[in-house]
């Protein structure tokens, strides 16, 4: 069913005309999307106002990993995230490594990149010398846009001209190296491409014999320059698991990253544990988690073949695990101050810098990391997920506190299966 002006209605005109004519006018359905209303009409408008056509909200859960230890700070940190075992494997990673040092990073490098994505049909060197002519200016044009981001020490570093011709006919591209201070900065970022693009454009007619077209101007979500390190280690002694001796469980532990580093397939499911614990917290923290997820991937793949983002070593008789990623992260602009829950999450981290950020996005993706193959060389993953999915099953059968605590002792030392869970609870 197609509908002209579906903006321009309100919230119920709008559901009405979802449910005549797409849930057969059920009324539950309604009630459905009413019962996610906020009573605070003000808050409900704010949420509204985030995107076009809202007509109700969908909740996630708002999640706590207690006991971080992340260059000697101790934070409590929130994850807004679906999957039922991520925040307890994070909770129980953070406390692992707690008394051996916690989480230890670094950051090799904050700027981020943005691009003008041109055509240019004449020479490669009369580009490259109209391209020298106007540099200067083109930091002129842009600084009225730098003022604010200048005094936060931000601006635009570089500009360079990139010859691309050997990818694709008359391709160039003017690359911006720029510094966002504690914002992720794609509106300052994509503001000053437009500008420069515009003044490059006007410039070139009459100046260049060939033809120079512009085909966009946008910010790279690809910031390999802009990459945060967190690293735990311990004496191989330290890693008393029960299942098995510490050395042989060192082994076997870098033994599965470096699978995961030689083998695509394995490598893609190893950086999902390890985006579980990232995006959690970008999620919670009001950035933008599909331009993580985007950049993440990319530098996984920087070496031509995609790979694990995480390494683990054994030097003499320490077991080393650490992580590398690039994360474009914010904590003013955005959401950030307009999400209630989000500037909650900011205050819990006491106000962290967009670097502090980073070093605490990237420290949760290692312990998720951790946690993950942790499971996976020792009991198996279905052992946690299942006690998490458990609750889940006995939620959809409505089990009452009886039949819970029956269930939980029933598949203490067993696989969670639904048809069995049925039986013994006799639904
Ligand atoms: C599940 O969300 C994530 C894992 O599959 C990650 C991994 O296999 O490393 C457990």
């Amino acid at each position: 069913m197609q509908i002209n002006g579906f903006s321009k209605l309100s919230k119920n005109e709008k559901i009405t005309w979802l449910l005549s004519n797409y849930l057969n006018n059920n009324e539950e359905s309604r009630k459905i999307l009413e019962q996610y209303w906020n009573n605070d009409k003000a808050l409900q408008e704010l949420h509204d106002g985030f995107v076009e056509n809202p007509i109700s909200n969908f909740y996630l859960p708002y999640a706590i990993a207690p006991n971080f230890i992340i260059d000697q700070e101790v934070y409590a940190v929130p994850m807004v995230i679906e999957e039922s075992s991520v925040v307890a494997a994070a909770s129980k990673a953070a406390k692992f490594w707690s008394d051996k040092g916690g989480f230890t990073t670094e950051i090799t490098g904050t700027t981020k990149l943005g691009h003008i994505h041109l055509l240019y049909n004449g020479t490669t060197s009369e580009l490259i010398d109209f391209f020298r002519k106007y540099r200067s200016d083109i930091f002129q044009v842009i600084a009225p846009l730098e003022e604010n981001m200048k005094k936060r020490k931000g601006g635009v570093k570089d500009i360079n001209l990139i010859d691309k011709t050997s990818q694709l006919k008359d391709y160039y591209q003017i690359e911006f190296k720029f510094e966002t201070a504690n914002a992720m900065g794609a509106n300052f970022i994509n503001s000053i491409l437009e500008e420069a693009a515009e003044f490059i454009q006007q410039k070139a007619r009459g100046t260049l014999s060939g033809e120079l077209q512009i085909v966009m101007s946008i910010l790279s979500n690809y910031n390999p320059e802009c990459v945060v390190k967190a690293e735990v280690s311990c004496n191989i002694s330290a890693l008393t698991i029960p299942e098995m001796d510490a050395g042989e469980y060192a082994r076997k532990f870098v033994t599965a990253v470096q699978i995961a580093r030689e083998e695509t397939y394995r490598a893609v499911t190893h950086n999902k544990g390890i985006m579980n614990g990232i995006d959690a917290v970008v999620l919670a923290t009001g950035n933008d988690f599909r331009a993580i997820e985007a950049g993440a991937h990319a530098y996984a793949a920087r070496s031509g073949q995609y790979r694990s983002l995480s390494q683990a070593k054994i030097e003499e008789d320490k077991f080393i695990f650490s992580l590398e990623v690039p994360l474009t992260l914010g904590t003013i602009g955005g959401l950030t101050g307009l999400h209630p829950l989000v500037k909650f999450s900011l205050n819990l981290l006491q106000n962290p810098s967009a670097e502090k950020l980073m070093r605490i996005v990237a420290s949760l993706g290692l312990a998720q990391n951790f946690a993950a193959i942790n499971s996976l060389i020792t009991g198996g993953i279905q052992k946690g997920h299942m006690k998490m999915h458990l609750n889940n099953l006995l939620q959809l059968l409505q089990a009452t506190p009886d039949e819970r605590q029956k269930a939980i002792a029933y598949f203490a030392d067993k696989k969670v299966n639904f048809n069995e869970l049925k039986r013994i609870l006799d639904k």
